[in-house]
């Protein structure tokens, strides 16, 4: 069946133990499977569930591979805005994972082209992306594809949006200290994944979620190419999913491909 699979949760919680049963569940059938993973404030919760599986049910992650959507450039992996110290300081360094084995995207490359056909030359040696773990900006992005981003796109340096600019100054100090640069996988490897996980919380995302879910596939929306995915997966929370028009449907399937599954 390609259709994107949509799951309300009642909370944040809710939504993150969702996604990491999934992700646990595949690193126990495929010990060395391949991770598409996300930053942002949305996947914290989901690795702190991963931490505790792994500290306290044993869960292996000691085969896994590892591939993160983007990076900011330039940025030096030891800035604490980078997402290669995000990545170490809220999974990899609690769990039992290679370091060698986790790649993100080198925000110190001379050579920015070459860097971003070696990372889509890695995955491919790699096997593929197993499950690709994807936030979703207020603009519809996913990795830092902005709309507009062709739908084939493939890992390459972007200008990021204003808005994104402004979303992200959070963390930083001020807005000039901002990289207006990153490099992202595009839109075509992260279609070209086995399955996506797109999650997404609060009333800020309720109307990408809903353009994404219901809109058409456009640029515009780079997350509504995920239409087009054989298997994709979104869960969101009541506030994010609160625009969705079509709601009960999903809650509907829900209930009788459970009631199938027993
Ligand atoms: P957030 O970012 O999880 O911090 O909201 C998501 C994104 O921009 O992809």
């Amino acid at each position: 069946m390609i259709a994107l699979d949509v799951i309300i949760a009642k909370d944040v919680n809710e939504m993150s133990m969702t996604a990491a049963r999934i992700m646990a569940d595949l690193v126990r059938k495929k010990p060395n499977c391949v991770l598409g993973l996300a930053t942002g404030s949305t996947p914290i919760p989901m690795y702190k569930e991963l931490i505790r599986l792994h500290k306290e049910e044993g869960l292996d992650l000691s085969r896994v591979r590892s591939f993160n959507l983007d990076e900011y450039y330039p940025i030096d992996p030891t800035h604490n805005q980078s997402y290669r110290y995000f990545m170490d300081h809220h999974l990899f360094d609690h769990i039992n994972i290679k370091k060698e084995n986790t790649r993100v995207p080198d925000g110190r490359t001379k050579d920015i082209a070459a860097h971003c056909a070696s990372y889509e030359a890695q995955i491919k040696e790699a096997g593929g992306i197993d499950i690709q773990i994807l936030g979703i900006g207020s603009n519809g992005h996913i990795g830092f594809n902005e709309p507009g981003s062709a739908i084939y796109s493939r890992t390459r340096l972007v200008v990021l949006t204003e808005r994104t600019i402004q979303d992200n100054s959070r963390f930083f100090d001020s807005m000039d200290e901002v990289p207006r640069f990153a490099i992202t996988m595009g839109i075509g490897t992260i279609l070209a994944s086995r399955h996506s996980i797109l999650l997404a919380n609060g009333k800020y995302k309720a109307e990408a979620v809903a353009k994404l879910a219901e809109g058409p596939v456009t640029s515009q929306c780079p997350a509504s190419a995920l239409q087009l995915q054989e298997k994709a997966t979104i869960i969101v929370d009541e506030e994010a999913g609160s625009k969705l028009e079509r709601k009960d449907y999903y809650n509907h399937v829900r209930a009788l491909m459970s009631q199938l599954q027993k």
